[in-house]
């Protein structure tokens, strides 16, 4: 019987990319807003031979997502999710990128996991962003409420960037801060679901060259320089690091972040 991959944000960039990657037995599921661009992505899967589908989801709603892990498991088992959608701080203020980024995981991971079993896995996307987060501004006290009070999860986490005049440092804190919750909340997931046989990780990856990574690339462009080999990666590694993860055969694989940067991170201690 073929088993499901969904991949949010599939219709374009890395997500789009990893679908390609993904092996033909799977029936993949692309999802995002736009419809135009889901249908334009299950096109060129469908060129490569694979069978692809398209569903439209905001993930920053959860009945959206509801709705979508609903198709997605009316279609066959759900063994992978590769949830890539996102926003960055160009495309959006700081409240929708929390609700988008960090509620938005929450959403899929809590949705999707009551409906997957025994050698499924769940990779979320993060951001090298979030490493350059000082630690001190994370509280996993802050996280643990977007869980148990959404508001006042919000509420905690938009005091600092609303003290920012500059509406892009705003934003690219709250961008950071949505990732490292990212990362914090996969971790978490990973010894929650574990025991169900539920496989979680998470990737960060470094400036990329998407729609997004273009966008970005003015204010990011100057990580470039600690890169090793100075430049942005190409959607094409992402996705093949992204499908690497969601393989079954990377079973031992779990609760941990892979940060897929370039090396512009690490760079950072060897150049100045
Ligand atoms: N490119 C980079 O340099 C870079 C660096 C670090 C991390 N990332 C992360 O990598 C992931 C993939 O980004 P990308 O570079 O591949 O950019 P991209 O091509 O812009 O892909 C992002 C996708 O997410 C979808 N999306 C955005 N908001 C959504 C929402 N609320 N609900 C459902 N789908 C939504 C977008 O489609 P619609 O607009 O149609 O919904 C789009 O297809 C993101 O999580 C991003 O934060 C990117």
């Amino acid at each position: 019987m073929k088993t499901v991959c969904v991949i949010t944000g599939g219709g374009s960039g890395m997500g789009l990319a990893a679908a390609k990657c993904m092996p033909k037995e799977k029936i993949i599921i692309v999802t995002g807003r736009t419809l135009s661009k889901l249908e334009k992505a299950v096109q060129e899967l469908k060129d490569l031979g694979y069978e692809a589908y398209a569903k439209t989801c905001d993930t920053s709603c959860r009945s959206d997502v509801i709705a979508l892990a609903e198709y997605a498991a009316s279609l066959g088992e759900i063994k992978n999710v590769i949830h890539s959608a996102g926003m960055s701080p160009a495309m959006a203020k700081a409240e929708q990128l929390m609700r988008v980024n960090a509620l938005g995981t929450v959403y899929v991971n809590q949705e999707f996991s009551k409906r997957m079993g025994r050698g499924s896995v769940i990779v979320d996307v993060s951001s090298n962003s979030a490493y350059m987060l000082p630690e001190f501004l994370a509280s996993k006290k802050t996280f643990a409420l977007a869980e148990t009070d959404e508001e006042l999860f919000l509420k905690k986490s938009l005091k600092l960037s609303a003290m920012l005049k500059d509406p892009y440092k705003s934003s690219g804190l709250a961008y950071g801060l949505s990732k490292k919750f990212v990362i914090w909340y996969a971790a978490k997931c990973a010894f929650e679901y574990g025991e169900k046989g539920i496989r979680v990780v998470s990737l960060s990856p470094g400036l990329i060259a998407t729609d997004m990574g273009k966008l970005e690339a003015e204010e990011g462009g100057s990580l470039l320089k600690t890169t090793a080999e100075k430049r942005m990666g190409k959607p094409e590694e992402l996705g093949y690091a992204l499908a690497t993860l969601a393989d079954e055969r990377n079973g031992y694989l779990a609760g941990v972040d892979i940060l897929c940067d370039g090396g512009s991170v690490n760079g950072k201690k060897f150049i100045g």
